[in-house]
């Protein structure tokens, strides 16, 4: 042990997580050159050496997505939505559009009377301003949710709410229509639309032209945003939940009662990962479904169809739904025939197979490497205390008597550190409990000595599993003459 280092608290945890994972050379090596080339990985080996680990880290060196995805309104036929991939560029110009559509910000002392009173703003007794959220007036006490007069809502321009408003998400009087006077001296629709921050948004009729305009050529929604996670989790997922869904809507996409398909489309998680890394753990346990991400993966683009025979989304279909992703699968050795071997000869042939090491040969290196793994299983939990040297040197001990007893290799680390990282967080539990500033060698012993597998902890207590399941019910055992009955 380098002389400076005293506790785990000296030793710097490298900012890269690809650095964080120990004992893997190669396969830290392999996963940059597919993060740097947008190869497929194949990881194979037992639990809790890195697996996970290494997907992620992948996910963090590769270039940030780019392009959102967008769902289109298809005014033909609704059931058929498109879509648009949109680069950074365009978004920017298209929020721009949005922001010169926002029309006036204006104060509720500003608006008319009736507009204020029916927002909440005024008091229609006593006329003093105070905020929406008070439904009781500060100035004379009356409610003043219950004086509102009821206008009409007949005007020359018809209903324009609706089509300049997405009405789902707006509530009963954050929106009110009116008419007035224009500059021409003809009338004029004006929208007021309360906005957070009690202030009252105005649309005049030009804006309102425009808006309408907007929304009829654009009604869409984000499907993949631009800033997203790079890293997506598709272990154990479903049909729905990795390919995507159109959710079923009780009215049936009516133009004005329902929700149009378009809004109703989910992506999957095949679509989610779109210039990213998709990872399946465990992934011969998604069985049939790897021959969809066999697909997505030559293809690069997956539909999203209804799922749910039953639904009104069974009807709607979203081609051309883009998936170029990075794919991450990890395995058991025992399960690599389950893998599908065209999905196999797939990841072979664009990317990389690699069976992680179970152990790393005992060198001043590696044991260095292994007290920065303990300092981050220290960090990472935020619970336990820091590390003395001899506490370290403890856990060092014992994974190197592991790298003998479980993979048969002398002068060896374990890297099966999932399970090494149990002993750390009993060990740093028992120093928390006994009031210890560091865990010490002491707590480490203690914990290997309490952190045996049940069936260990049966055995020594009992002398044999057997007769440790007889213990679960004491009239078995214990009642006179109950043995016998029971047999
Ligand atoms: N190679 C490694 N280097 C550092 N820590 C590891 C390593 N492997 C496992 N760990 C620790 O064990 C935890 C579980 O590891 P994980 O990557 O999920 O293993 P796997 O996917 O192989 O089952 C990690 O979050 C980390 O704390
Ligand atoms: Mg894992």
């Amino acid at each position: 042990m380098p002389p400076n280092i005293k506790t785990t608290k000296d030793i710097k945890i490298p900012k890269d997580p690809l650095e964080r994972v120990i004992g893997q050379k190669r396969a830290v090596k392999i996963a940059k050159l597919a993060a740097k080339q947008g190869r497929h990985l194949l990881l194979v080996g037992p639990p809790g050496i890195g697996k996970s680990m290494l997907a992620q880290a992948l996910a963090l060196h590769i270039p940030k997505p780019d392009h959102q995805v967008n769902v289109v309104h298809n005014p033909q036929n609704p059931e058929r939505p498109f879509i648009e991939i949109l680069n950074e560029k365009q978004l920017k110009n298209e929020n721009l559009k949005k922001e010169i559509l926002r029309g006036k910000i204006i104060s509720p002392k500003e608006a008319p009377t009736f507009v204020g009173e029916r927002m909440g703003f005024r008091c229609a007794q006593c006329g003093s301003l105070s905020s929406d959220r008070m439904r009781a007036c500060p100035g004379c006490g009356t409610n003043k949710y219950g004086q509102i007069r009821r206008h009409s809502k007949n005007s020359p321009f018809g209903d324009i709410i609706t089509e300049v408003f997405d009405i789902s998400t707006i509530g009963p009087e954050d929106v009110i229509q009116t008419t007035r006077v224009g500059k021409s001296g003809r009338d004029e629709a004006v929208i007021y639309e309360r906005i957070k921050g009690g202030r009252i948004r105005v649309l005049e009729q030009e804006v309102i032209e425009k808006v309408r305009k907007l929304n009829k050529n654009l009604r869409k929604k984000v499907l993949i945003p631009l800033k997203r996670n790079p890293f997506i989790l598709a272990t154990g997922a479903s049909e729905t939940e990795l390919l995507g869904d159109v959710r079923h809507d009780p009215y049936g996409g009516h133009p004005e009662i329902g929700t149009q398909p378009y809004k109703r489309v989910v992506a999957g998680a095949i679509h989610e990962a779109h210039e990213g890394v998709l990872f399946v753990d465990e992934l011969p346990h998604l069985e049939y479904l790897q021959n969809f991400i066999l697909t997505a993966m030559q293809e690069k683009k997956f539909p999203i169809v209804g799922k749910n025979p039953g639904s009104t989304g069974a009807s709607v279909v979203v081609k051309n739904v883009p998936c170029d992703f990075i794919f991450a699968g990890a395995c058991n050795i025992n399960e690599l025939n389950k893998i599908l071997p065209p999905l196999r000869s797939r990841i072979a042939g664009g990317g990389y197979e690699v069976l992680l090491d179970t152990t790393m040969p005992d060198t001043p290196e590696n044991r260095d490497k292994m007290q920065q793994f303990i300092a981050q299983e220290i960090y990472i939990d935020g619970k336990i205390p820091h590390a003395t040297s001899e506490g370290i040197e403890e856990i060092i001990t014992v994974a190197g008597k592991r790298a003998l007893k479980i993979d048969n290799t002398p002068q060896a680390l374990t890297t099966r550190f999932r399970d090494l990282s149990g002993l750390i967080r009993f060990a740093g539990d028992l120093a928390v409990s006994e009031q210890s500033e560091f865990i010490e060698k002491l707590h480490v012993k203690k914990a290997l000595y309490q952190a045996k597998p049940i069936e260990v902890q049966i055995k020594e207590r009992y002398g044999s599993m057997w007769k440790g399941a007889g213990k679960d019910s004491f009239l078995e055992t214990d009642e006179e003459g109950a043995e016998g009955s029971y047999r």
